[in-house]
C-alpha cells in the first residue's frame, strides 16, 4: 500500500479509501436497499482492510438508516481498538431526521450533525469532514465560519467538500484564503472510466489550488468489474441489477466500449478490471486516494490489487482513449490550441 499526502493536508492516508456506503443491515430499509452488508461482514471487511494498510475510511450521517453507517463503523473502532490508526472521514448535509433544518448546511445544523456524528461514531474528533454536497441557500461564509469554529473546538481535523461546481468551490477557496479560515484540502467527486465530466473544470482547479481529489464510485457502481455482460440482464444480488434504472445509467454503447478496453488490458496485464479500473484512477496525478466499496471480503481482496497495479503509460492512454468523452464549449475550444487548460 501507498500513503500520500490528504490533498493539501499533511496526514498521511492510503492510496485506497474504503467506502462505508455499504456498512450495515442489509435490508428493504437501508440506505443500498438490500445491497449492503450485515455488521459482522463490514467488520470482517474492515479488518481486513486494515491489516491489508488501509487507514483512510468514509462514510457519512445519511448512509444507512438512522447513521447505520456511522454506528456500525464506531462500535468497530471501539471493539478492535483502532480509531488512532485510522484517519476518519464523513460528511454532513443531506436530510436526518425531522423539521425545517433537516438537511442543509447552516450553522444551526453543522453544529448539530457534528455532535451526531461524533456520537454515533464513538470518537471526540472528525478527521476529516466534509460538506456532502453545495447548499446555495445558505451563504459559503456561514458554512465556512461554522465549520472553521470546529476546527478550532478541536472536534474536527480537516475540512473537504463533495459535489461542488467549479465556481462555487473556487468561491470557497477565496473566502478561506482572504479570511484565513480553514479551507478545504480535498474535493470528494464521482470520477472513473465511465464518468470523466470532472476533468473539465475541478481537476485543472484542484491542481492550481492543491487539493486532491477523492473520486467516488471509481468502479461505476460495480460495472466496472466486468460481471455484466452486454444485453443480459444483470443478477438481482448486485446493486445494479435491484433496480432497472440503476443498469439503465451504465448500459450505453460508449461505456461496453470502455468496459472491452478495461478487459483487454486487464489480460495483457494478468490482473482484472476491477483493479485496472481502480489503477487507471490512481495513475491521475492529482488523485489523492479512490474511495472505492466492497461488499464482500472476495471483493475487496480484487480491489485491494488496484493499489499494487502500476500500468504502463501506453496502458493509460488505451484508456484514456476508450473512454473519450464530448468536452463541450469552451474546452475543445481551448484544446485545439493547447493540449491542457
Ligand atoms: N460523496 C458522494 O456523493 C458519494 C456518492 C457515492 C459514494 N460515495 C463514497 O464512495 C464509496 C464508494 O462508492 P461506490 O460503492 O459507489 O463505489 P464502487 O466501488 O464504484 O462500487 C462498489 C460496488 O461495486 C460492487 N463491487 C465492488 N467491487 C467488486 C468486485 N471486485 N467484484 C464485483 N463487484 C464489486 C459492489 O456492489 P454489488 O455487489 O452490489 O454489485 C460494491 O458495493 C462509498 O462507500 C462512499 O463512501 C460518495
Amino acid at each position: 500500500m501507498k500513503y500520500r499526502n490528504l490533498g493539501a493536508a499533511g496526514v498521511k492516508v492510503s492510496s485506497l479509501c474504503l467506502g462505508g456506503m455499504t456498512f450495515g443491515e442489509a435490508d428493504e430499509k437501508s440506505f443500498m436497499h438490500k445491497v449492503g452488508s450485515d455488521e459482522a461482514t463490514a467488520h470482517a471487511v474492515l479488518d481486513r482492510a486494515l491489516a491489508a494498510g488501509i487507514n483512510f475510511i468514509d462514510t457519512a450521517d445519511v448512509y444507512g438508516q438512522d447513521g447505520l453507517s456511522e454506528r456500525v463503523l464506531g462500535n468497530w473502532l471501539v471493539a478492535r481498538g483502532t480509531r488512532d490508526r485510522i484517519v476518519l472521514a464523513t460528511k454532513f448535509r443531506f436530510t436526518m431526521g425531522e423539521g425545517a433544518n433537516r438537511s442543509g448546511a447552516s450553522r444551526y445544523r453543522i453544529t448539530k450533525c457534528c455532535e451526531d456524528s461524533l456520537r454515533r461514531l464513538k470518537t471526540d474528533r472528525i478527521d476529516l469532514y466534509q460538506i456532502h454536497m453545495q447548499d446555495i441557500t445558505v451563504p459559503e461564509d456561514e458554512t465556512l465560519r461554522a465549520l472553521d469554529d470546529l476546527v478550532s473546538a478541536g472536534k474536527v481535523q480537516y475540512i473537504g467538500c463533495s459535489n461542488y461546481a467549479a465556481y462555487r468551490l473556487m468561491n470557497s477557496l477565496w473566502l478561506s484564503k482572504t479570511n484565513s479560515w480553514a479551507k478545504f484540502v480535498t474535493l470528494q467527486a464521482q470520477y472513473s472510466l465511465i464518468v470523466r465530466d470532472l476533468e473539465r473544470e475541478h481537476i485543472p482547479l484542484c491542481r492550481t489550488e492543491g487539493l486532491g481529489i477523492l473520486p467516488w464510485s471509481p468502479l461505476a457502481g460495480g460495472f466496472l468489474t466486468g460481471k455484466f455482460e452486454r444485453g443480459k440482464p444483470p443478477a438481482g444480488d448486485a446493486r445494479l441489477g435491484a433496480k432497472p434504472e440503476r443498469f439503465a445509467r451504465y448500459d450505453s454503447e460508449r461505456n461496453w466500449k470502455v468496459l472491452d478496453a478495461v478487459r483487454a488490458v486487464a489480460s495483457e496485464v494478468g490482473s482484472t478490471p476491477a483493479a485496472v479500473s481502480l489503477a487507471w484512477l490512481l495513475a491521475k496525478p492529482q488523485v489523492t486516494s479512490v474511495i472505492f466499496g466492497a461488499r464482500t471480503i472476495a471483493q475487496l481482496e480484487q480491489n485491494l490489487a488496484g493499489a499494487e497495479l502500476e500500468l504502463a503509460a501506453r496502458h493509460v492512454e488505451i484508456l484514456d482513449q476508450a473512454s473519450t468523452f464530448e468536452l463541450g464549449y469552451p474546452y475543445e475550444f481551448i484544446k485545439n490550441t493547447q493540449a491542457s487548460w
